[in-house]
């Protein structure tokens, strides 16, 4: 494997301080896997899960809307020139995403809730039995008011990931374990438990109208009212 703009090794060295030596960590027990990974950039990932593949005979192909093919160079790899929610589209150029079905997804393309939905949804029926999905950019506390990355919609971006996540996998509760680590931007890592094929459970969330919250403030405040005298 040869990358264009990281030093495999520094990457691998990098133990405790980036998350993605714990996705390395996962890897490392598995071998023969078809790795699917949503968003390349100049490839910090990309260079990670190329190098896996070549030594555990698996095989990686990633997906980005900008063209990334040369930042990684390695037999193990295939890059992919599109958008990643345009499942169906991709499908039907690489068939052996369905025919052999997918063991890792990696989401780390469009860092807002509803396109996470989106590409999770879209890829799960081709997930295999036992196969692991991380989502990267869960952790929103470094974006918080006065911090080193102060930005109010990042904080909100990656907490609505995060909630995300953890409605999916309580939605998916019989077919899925949920982990989220939490330090620098944080990820979340799902096990899928059903074999290829199931469809996940929709999100089914209690409504909240402006009207049904302005009652239960009220509410609220009148208990606090009374149990305060
Ligand atoms: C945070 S970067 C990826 C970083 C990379 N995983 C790494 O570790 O270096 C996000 C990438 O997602 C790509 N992207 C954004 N929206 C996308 C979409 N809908 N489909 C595919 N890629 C997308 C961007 O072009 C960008 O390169």
């Amino acid at each position: 494997m040869k990358s264009k703009n990281f030093d495999i090794n520094t990457i691998l060295s990098e133990t405790g301080s980036s998350l993605l030596t714990i996705i390395y960590k996962s890897l490392l027990k598995r071998e023969k896997q078809i790795i699917l990974e949503c968003g390349v950039n100049k490839g910090y990932s990309t260079s990670m899960f190329s190098y896996y593949s070549e030594k555990s005979d698996s095989y990686c192909f990633s997906i980005d809307i900008n063209d990334c093919k040369d930042v990684v160079t390695s037999e193990r790899w295939t890059f992919i020139h599109n958008d990643d929610s345009k499942v169906l589209e991709i499908i039907n150029d690489y068939p052996v995403l369905q025919d052999q079905g997918i063991d890792i997804l990696f989401i780390d393309s469009f860092h807002r809730a509803d396109h996470v939905e989106k590409v999770l949804y879209g890829w799960y029926p081709y997930l295999n039995k036992d196969s692991l999905i991380f989502i990267d950019d869960i952790d929103g506390r470094n974006y918080r008011k006065g911090k080193e990355k102060d930005s109010y919609y990042n904080e909100l971006n990656w907490e609505e990931i995060n909630r995300f996540t953890r409605d999916f996998s309580e939605n998916n509760s019989s077919d899925t374990i949920l982990t989220q680590y939490f330090g620098k931007t944080g990820l979340a890592k799902i096990v899928k438990v059903s074999e290829k094929g199931s469809l996940p459970n929709r999100i089914v969330n209690r409504e909240r109208s402006l009207l049904l919250k302005l009652i239960t403030l009220f509410n609220r405040n009148l208990k606090n009212l009374f149990r305060s005298r």
